[in-house]
């Protein structure tokens, strides 16, 4: 099984579409261990978002990010990476694919909901930024036992 993280970003909580998003990954099958609230500081999100420093964008993206609280989480399945990068869709909602959460609930490049990490090297570096060990669970879900 592989793990990656999503960032609920502000606006999904603004826009009160985070119980939605949340069913989306349930209903594709992903396993949740681990999920919390929190308003993302300014040296945490430099750091998550350390590949875009001196991008034209990286100002707005690092406020952005930081306005308000966002709902963090831990995805499980096999290949969770690319299943969850392809239920976000592309970076710019205008050429994600609808049924995509980018292309249904997103317009603009710089307020697109969501972020899913990009590879399992990402994944494990923004997992350990974001979550102690002791706040990931470790269960199997009744429904499906291989998970
Ligand atoms: P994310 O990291 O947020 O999941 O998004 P991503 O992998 O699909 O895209 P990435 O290239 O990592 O960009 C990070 C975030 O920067 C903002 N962005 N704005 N205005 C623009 O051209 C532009 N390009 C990127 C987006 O908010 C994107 O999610
Ligand atoms: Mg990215």
């Amino acid at each position: 099984m592989d793990r990656t993280l999503v960032i609920l970003k502000p606006n999904a909580v603004q826009r009160e579409l985070v119980g939605e998003l949340i069913s989306k990954f349930e209903r594709r099958g992903m396993k949740i261990t681990a999920m919390k609230m929190s308003r993302i500081d300014r040296n945490t999100a430099e750091e998550h978002y350390r590949e875009h420093v001196g991008k034209e964008f990286y100002e707005d993206l690092i406020s952005f990010i930081t306005s308000g609280p966002s709902v963090l989480m831990i995805l499980e399945s096999m290949d969770a990476v690319n299943i969850v990068r392809a239920t976000v869709g592309a970076t710019n909602p205008a050429d994600a694919a609808p049924g995509s959460i980018r292309g249904d609930y997103a317009t603009s490049p710089g307020h697109n909901m969501i972020h899913a990490s990009d590879t399992i090297e990402s994944a494990t570096r923004e997992i350990e930024l974001f979550f102690r060990p002791e706040e990931i669970q470790e269960y199997r879900l009744a429904v499906r036992p291989w998970l």
